[in-house]
């Protein structure tokens, strides 16, 4: 299917909807009506993704557990508490092309990267520099520059942020190489995002994680909107280390669970808590700490198994649908979603690159136009029913996820959208 042979009309979407292989997942899916008869056109999976309808008997077996066994739970709970995050381990490794062993479900996003940065930002000489995008996530933003002034460094000198070139809105990655090539005898250490949240741009991780190890830096990234969204190769691509959140395309619900990668190829000193203590040995509360192997070892807390469960019930949907099979559909939406936006031209620029391996499902949207109207539209937006988000200064962040979202939603959304459009001065 290729945007030549697309049709902006409802028998269209409705004719791709009954020609894809993973239509019956959204069935799987609690989509939210908002009080009305029909669901709401959800397309923002990138910030809070749906329950799954599995999520609440996961979530309901660990009450029971709690009830009926009470501390005899972390032993006997159908699925035993102490050893939880094994029951994510190798849905996680699958989606970030890990070993089983990188990968663990601990904590959430920002704490963990606090934890990261912490063992892998080792500044020394005129090594000390962080480098991260211009306009990074905020909390990202906070963590890294909080830990540079923990070490007695100035962000000012120390952090910097790389901008897209001039009249661009996105980053090429020759402007990250370049920027190693010239000054990465001064880089500590690169945080890269795999998706980044306000463009929706994708970027080669692989690509990052070169430039930065022939830089002699370190590659961090934050999958945050990129974990079920992209396929990732952590393992191949030789990333340091990476965290992410759970609660956007994973699924997991509000403030679940997070989860880090750390290549096998690393064992440095890091940050300790009991839950990293080999498993074997921990319950003999002995001073000394011995890390279990891989990244379990860097579990600070016993795991919160109410912001766990219904992580399990979403990662047995992404393996049955494929992460390969997700992809390929997500191409297919997005593009659709191109395609019907950029029929409202001029009235909207899209942010977000135009090339597939560039981007995920999220579209930006620009609304054009006086100061105000970006928002009045995106307000008239939900008013209709359909549900994105919005970013300041004039940006409608739309995202079809493949698991739940039908190109119905998709003609729908977009639809919305160009009558507001007609009618928003
Ligand atoms: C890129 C990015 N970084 C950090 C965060 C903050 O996550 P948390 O509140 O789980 O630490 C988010 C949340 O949406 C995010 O998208």
């Amino acid at each position: 299917m290729t945007p030549s042979s697309y049709e902006p009309t409802p028998e269209f979407a409705r004719r791709l909807d009954e020609a894809d292989p993973l239509r019956e997942f959204r069935d799987q899916f609690a989509l939210p009506r908002g009080g009305r008869s029909e669901p709401l056109v959800y397309l923002c999976g990138h910030s809070l993704g749906l329950m799954p309808l599995a999520a609440r008997q996961r979530v309901t077996e660990e009450l029971d557990d709690w009830a009926r066994l009470a501390v005899q739970g972390h032993e006997q709970a159908r699925r035993p508490w102490i050893p939880y995050h094994e029951n994510l381990r190798d849905g996680l490794a699958a989606l970030t092309g890990a070993r089983a062993g990188e990968v663990v479900a601990m904590s959430s996003l920002t704490v963990n990267l606090h934890l990261m940065l912490a063992a892998f930002y080792r500044p020394t000489g005129d090594r000390r520099r962080i480098v991260i995008e211009a306009g990074a996530f905020s909390s990202d933003r906070h963590a890294v520059a909080s830990q540079i002034t923990w070490r007695g460094l100035d962000p000012r000198e120390t952090l910097i942020e790389l901008s897209p070139p001039a009249g661009m809105e996105t980053i090429p990655p020759e402007s990250i190489e370049s920027y190693l090539e010239e000054h990465g005898a001064q880089a500590a250490l690169v945080l890269w995002p795999g998706v980044q949240y306000r463009t929706g741009q994708a970027f080669d991780l692989g690509r990052i994680a070169s430039a930065a190890h022939r830089a002699g830096a370190v590659a961090g990234f934050d999958l945050a909107h990129s974990i079920g969204n992209m396929p990732h190769a952590l393992h191949d691509i030789g990333a340091d280390f990476a965290v992410w959140c759970s609660y956007k395309y994973l699924n997991g619900g509000p403030g679940a669970i997070g989860g880090c990668f750390v290549h096998e190829r690393h064992d440095p000193p890091h940050l300790a808590g009991w839950w990293g203590h080999e498993p074997g040995t921990r319950f003999r509360m002995g001073p000394e700490f011995h890390a279990a192997p891989g990244a379990a070892g860097w579990q600070i807390s016993n795991p919160p198994i109410l912001s766990a469960a219904p992580l399990i019930a979403s990662l047995a949907l992404f393996g049955q649908a494929g992460l390969d099979n997700l992809r390929r559909k997500s191409v297919a939406l997005t593009g659709y979603l191109e395609y019907l936006l950029d029929r409202l031209h001029p009235g909207v620029q899209l942010i977000t690159p135009r090339a597939a391996d560039s981007r995920g499902c999220q579209l930006s949207v620009r609304i054009k136009g006086p100061h105000g109207r970006g928002r009045r539209v995106f307000e008239a937006l939900t008013a209709h029913g359909v549900i994105g988000d919005w970013r300041e200064p004039d940006t409608i962040r739309l995202a079809p996820v493949p698991l739940y979202n039908s190109f119905m939603d998709v003609f729908r959304g977009a639809d919305a959208l160009a009558q507001i459009l007609r009618l928003e001065p």
